[in-house]
């Protein structure tokens, strides 16, 4: 399937929010691709479609998920939104054709990130969360600058702020978040 029938395939899977945040997302992963050397084509697919699960209800989520095998964590059964990640990684290899190991961990990981992420996976996670449709967040752009200078840091900054909003919601944190935040931090010494 090329990238314009994923569009419109998606386009009827997403509200217009949504569908417009991932035409951020896919265009601010290819420019970051271009930045960091790595696969532009994979990059903007992976950011098309990271968020191709996001629509459906918490208890959909948690269902497909387990009639697929899928394992659902205490976590994630209390915050079911966190599933969308995995199950987006499964509909992109079932639904969108995605073959590419790459993509799909880079769709898999946007959400909490995981230590030791490949380029793939780094710049999917920072182009969620800089894309220019987003409402503005806490130093939206100083974390955009540092998204094209330096990723790493980028990364921190970024699960910096989402763990300390976490920390002020309901929301529970999931452990893959304080992982990543961890080792980023340790790996900038
Ligand atoms: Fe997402
Ligand atoms: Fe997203």
């Amino acid at each position: 399937m090329d990238r314009t029938e994923m569009r419109e395939k998606l386009e009827k899977k997403l509200t217009q929010k949504r569908y417009e945040h991932s035409l951020g997302v896919e265009y601010v992963s290819g420019c970051l691709a271009m930045v960091y050397g790595a696969d532009v084509e994979k990059a903007l697919t992976a950011g098309l479609l990271h968020d191709c699960a996001k629509c459906l209800t918490g208890d959909e989520k948690i269902a497909r998920c387990t009639k697929l095998g899928l394992p659902v964590s205490d976590v994630e059964k209390k915050n079911p939104e966190l599933l969308h990640a995995k199950l987006g990684a499964y509909y992109a290899r079932t639904k969108y054709g995605v073959t590419d190991e790459n993509i799909l961990s880079a769709i898999e990981f946007h959400t909490t990130g995981k230590p030791d992420m490949n380029v793939l996976e780094k710049i999917v996670f920072v182009a969620d969360y800089i894309e220019p449709n987003r409402r503005p967040l806490n130093e939206i752009a100083e974390i955009r600058k540092e998204a094209f200078t330096d990723i790493d840091t980028c990364i921190v900054h970024i699960l910096k702020n989402t763990l300390s909003y976490l920390e002020t919601s309901t929301a529970q944190t999931d452990e893959m978040s304080v992982k990543t935040y961890e080792y980023y931090v340790k790996k900038r010494g």
